[in-house]
């Protein structure tokens, strides 16, 4: 371990470049003294992304035999893969689906010595213990949990929806079943593949929680002893906007619309809106996000609430795929930095964090 604080990220996508930005912007207030970022291959498309993100603070770290490629860009590297690992104290890997797994084998269990955690992100299941920022914060152990895996952007959602809406009093038995119908954006706005001409749905390919939605949500709770009964279902559409999903979940308490309402609003990490379009929410981002990110853990369009006889909420939700999960992010690299206080250090975060759109 070389500076003090030094939180190293490794992939520039569509989580990897925000989440730079963000600790780079914010590294004072977060208390990091450096950023540092590997990427891995020097493309001239990209040059601009990397500069941009150097401009903010982060240095830039790569392969050895990319260096030059990078260097004959004019873009300076600070370090090369294993040292960058070896300085930092927290590593987060946004890689895609599997390499986080890879890197984990071929790095990252090498380093566990020196570096105080290792962070992986939705699609490694496995990693590491599963959480979300105010979710499962308990179940996080400083002896235990050198590898946390940041659940995906529906997790977070999901997992929102059913602590605020199911569970407030954390009494998870009031809830009776709980089910969720994810409508996928085909595509992230930055990705020019996988277009889709139509709605396709998707197989229940789990014979207990239908996909792997509920499955995730499950396993989550399961890091605080619960056993939740969910269910869960999936279609694509044809849309780069934003995923929404239709939950039902029905509870063993009466509820109301108004004390639905009330809970929405006692949870700060849910925004609720009079919009109805994800159109208008995404655009609402864009103006007023961090990099057009929001950070909140869902947006519920109100008018799309209903209860059902007396124990029975149905409603939809939008989720800020490429937001939501920045945030549990940032404050697992906090907590591994420091576990006291990260409320205070993560307040530099709340103009991002929208009860209302
Ligand atoms: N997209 C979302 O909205 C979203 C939301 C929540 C969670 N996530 C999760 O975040 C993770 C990353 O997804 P993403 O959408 O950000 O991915 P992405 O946009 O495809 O970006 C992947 C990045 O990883 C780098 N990379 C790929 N293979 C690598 C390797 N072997 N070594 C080092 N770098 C490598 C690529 O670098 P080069 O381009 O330089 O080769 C690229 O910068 C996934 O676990 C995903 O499930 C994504």
């Amino acid at each position: 371990m070389g500076d003090a604080k030094h939180v190293h990220v490794i992939g520039t996508g569509t989580i990897g470049e925000p989440l730079i930005g963000l600790l780079a912007d914010f590294r004072e207030q977060l208390g990091i003294n450096v950023v540092s970022f590997h990427k891995r291959t020097p493309l001239t498309t990209e040059v601009a992304k990397v500069r941009s993100m150097m401009d903010r603070g982060a240095l830039l770290c790569t392969d050895e035999a990319a260096i030059p490629k990078f260097e004959d860009q004019g873009l300076k590297v600070s370090w090369e893969t294993e040292e960058a690992i070896d300085r930092a104290d927290v590593v987060i890997d946004c890689t895609p689906s599997g390499v986080g797994h890879e890197n984990k084998n071929k790095y990252y269990e090498r380093f566990t010595h020196n570096t105080k955690g290792f962070i992986a992100q939705g699609s490694e299941f496995g990693f590491g213990k599963m959480y979300a920022r105010g979710i499962n914060d308990e179940a996080l152990d400083p002896k235990e949990d050198k590898f946390v895996h940041v659940v995906s952007c529906n997790t977070h959602n999901i997992s929102v929806l059913l602590k605020s809406l199911g569970f407030p009093n954390n009494n998870p038995e009031n809830l009776l079943e709980a089910k969720f119908v994810m409508m996928r954006r085909a595509s992230d706005t930055s990705q020019d593949g996988d277009f889709l001409p139509a709605p396709k749905v998707g197989k229940h390919d789990d014979p207990r929680f239908g996909t792997h939605h509920a499955r995730d949500a499950w396993h989550i709770f399961q890091t605080l002893g619960y056993d939740l009964n969910l269910y869960s279902s999936a279609v694509k559409l044809n849309t780069q906007y934003m995923h929404a999903l239709w939950f039902n979940m029905r509870l063993k308490e009466k509820i109301t619309l108004p004390q639905v309402m009330q809970r929405l609003k006692d949870n700060r990490r849910i925004a609720t809106t009079e919009k109805t379009s994800a159109n208008q929410i995404y655009s609402f981002g864009r103006d007023h996000g961090h990099y057009g990110r929001i950070l909140s853990q869902t947006v519920v369009p109100v008018k799309s609430l209903s209860v059902v006889g007396d124990n029975e909420i149905v409603g939809f939700a939008f989720t800020p795929q490429d937001g939501n999960p920045l945030l549990s992010t940032v404050a697992v690299a906090c907590w591994y930095l420091d576990p006291n206080d990260i409320s205070a250090r993560l307040d530099c975060l709340k103009p991002y964090l929208f009860h209302e759109i």
